[in-house]
């Protein structure tokens, strides 16, 4: 029994005011669509199928290629054409749950409520609706004297006793794709708008003596369909508290969480401390029992457990355990620090390497390095990478001891448990157990 979903997400979204398809546009983290197609998978759906159209390369860059199959659209003709265009890829299927690509607050739960009720009552097709304060725009779900479902009529069709109706249309729907396959070649566009409207559909199961039910549920987030970039805030508020919380119940500490943003896929450990002012985004994983903030700024990193970071930059880097970075450390793409590796204030780390225990604790860059174990770069040291053209790697093996403010001129080595004196520019290589010593003597001179 394979269930599909199909999300609507053809359309344009005006009122976003965009280049961008309205569902590329992000929340927490992730393009509103991805949140979507997520949750669908969450509820046990075995496929998603997109149906795309305004700005559909946009949509489709998304998805990795073989996560969901897309479904074009050419032309915006209603919601009812749009699930009409999916339906050759969900024929066979035995469900389809179909959503809207607008809608990033929807959880799994929500979506499996609409199944089960969908099954357990044999339904062709299933409604989810919900009552709010303020119905308009929406599309009213009529009910007969029994309270079943009847009719779903569109705002722009409403008369003034349909307008007073408060229960509204989600827009998502669980139905049988046999009955909804021979439903939709009856649609027509007779309306207001002279769209194909997929809430026809259930008006047509209907009059075929069909199972129509709406199941009615008190999830208003979940429904809500974002329209504007203030709408998309309030969606990343959501976002955002859910996570906290999620976090701070898996044994987290986050001490405002009002002032941490943490995207939804982040992994952290638990008796790790989230302290102000943090940005933790992509797929971050950061082990237990770390200090994380204030002021850090990650992404797409992976950190151990016991690692202490303040006031710094993180991008695609790696940490191993009980490192400490900070404060003001940035840690670029391809930096890796393996055990206790301590980066200290105003140190830039970019595509390098430290091995176990190595220290750089102030005021460098290294830049291609390789940097085995024990190592200690004193203050001001530099990798001199680039000459302009290309970039080249500097060695420091085991045991290294580099002086304050040394220039490490790349390509070069500096064998293990040699030393360099403070301010030398080292150009050549320095075998094991040396110290080199490049700079003039000083001269004393009688003050005149
Ligand atoms: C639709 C429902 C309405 C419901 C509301 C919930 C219809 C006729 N009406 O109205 O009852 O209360 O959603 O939000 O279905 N889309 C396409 N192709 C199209 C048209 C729309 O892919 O040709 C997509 C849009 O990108 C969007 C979704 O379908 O993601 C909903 O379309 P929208 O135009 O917002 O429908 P509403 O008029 O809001
Ligand atoms: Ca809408």
């Amino acid at each position: 029994m394979t269930i599909s979903a199909v999300i609507l997400a053809a359309g344009k979204g005006v009122r976003m005011k965009s280049q961008l398809p309205k569902v590329v546009h992000r929340v927490a983290g992730k393009a509103m669509v991805e949140h979507v197609s997520q949750a669908a998978r969450s509820a046990g759906a075995d496929k998603v199928v997109v149906v795309v159209g305004h700005g559909r390369n946009a949509v489709e860059e998304l998805f990795p290629a073989g996560t969901v199959e897309f479904a074009v659209q050419e032309e915006q003709l209603g919601t009812g054409h749009a699930l009409m265009q999916a339906m050759d890829k969900v024929q066979g299927d035995q469900t389809v749950v179909v959503l809207a690509g607008d809608t990033p607050l929807l959880r799994p739960n929500t979506i499996k409520a609409l199944l089960d009720h969908h099954r357990s009552s044999q339904a062709a097709a299933t409604v989810l609706s919900t009552q709010v304060e303020n119905p308009y725009g929406y599309g009213r779900i009529i009910r007969d004297q029994q309270g079943a479902f009847q009719a779903i009529v569109e705002e722009k069709d409403a008369g003034e006793k349909e307008k007073r109706v408060r229960e509204i249309n989600s827009g998502m729907y669980a139905m049988e794709v046999n009955e909804v396959a021979s439903a939709l070649t009856g649609l027509g566009n007779n309306n207001q708008q002279g769209e194909y409207y997929l809430t026809e559909v259930l008006t047509i199961l209907k009059a075929n003596n069909k199972r129509v039910e709406v199941l009615q549920v008190d999830a208003q987030e979940d429904i809500y369909g974002i329209n504007d970039r203030v709408q998309l805030a309030q969606a990343e508020t959501i976002l955002r508290q859910r996570k906290n919380i999620d976090l701070m119940e898996q044994g987290v500490t986050i001490v405002d969480p009002g002032s941490t943003f943490i995207d939804t896929d982040v992994i952290i450990g638990a008796d790790t401390t989230i302290y102000p002012g943090t940005i933790i985004e992509g797929l971050s994983r950061i082990g237990s029992h770390c200090q994380v903030g204030p002021y850090t700024h990650i992404t797409s990193s992976t950190i151990g457990a016991q690692v202490v970071i303040e006031h710094s930059r993180l991008k695609e880097a790696q940490v191993g355990d009980e490192c400490t970075i900070g404060p003001y450390a940035y840690l670029r793409p391809g930096a890796v620090l393996h055990r206790k590796v301590k980066v200290g204030d105003f140190v830039e780390i970019k595509k390098s390497v430290l091995g176990e225990g190595s220290k750089a604790p102030h005021l460098s860059y290294i830049g291609d390095a390789q940097v085995g174990k024990g190592v200690n770069i004193g203050a001001g040291t530099i990798t001199c990478n680039y000459d302009g053209k290309n970039k080249w790697e500097t060695i420091l093996e085991d045991g290294v001891f580099i002086g304050s403010n040394t220039n490490l001129v790349a390509p070069v080595r500096i064998g293990a448990n040699s030393v360099t004196g403070a301010g030398s520019t080292i150009t050549r290589d320095v075998a094991a157990d040396t110290l080199a010593v490049e700079r003039a003597q000083q001269k004393n001179l009688k003050k005149r």
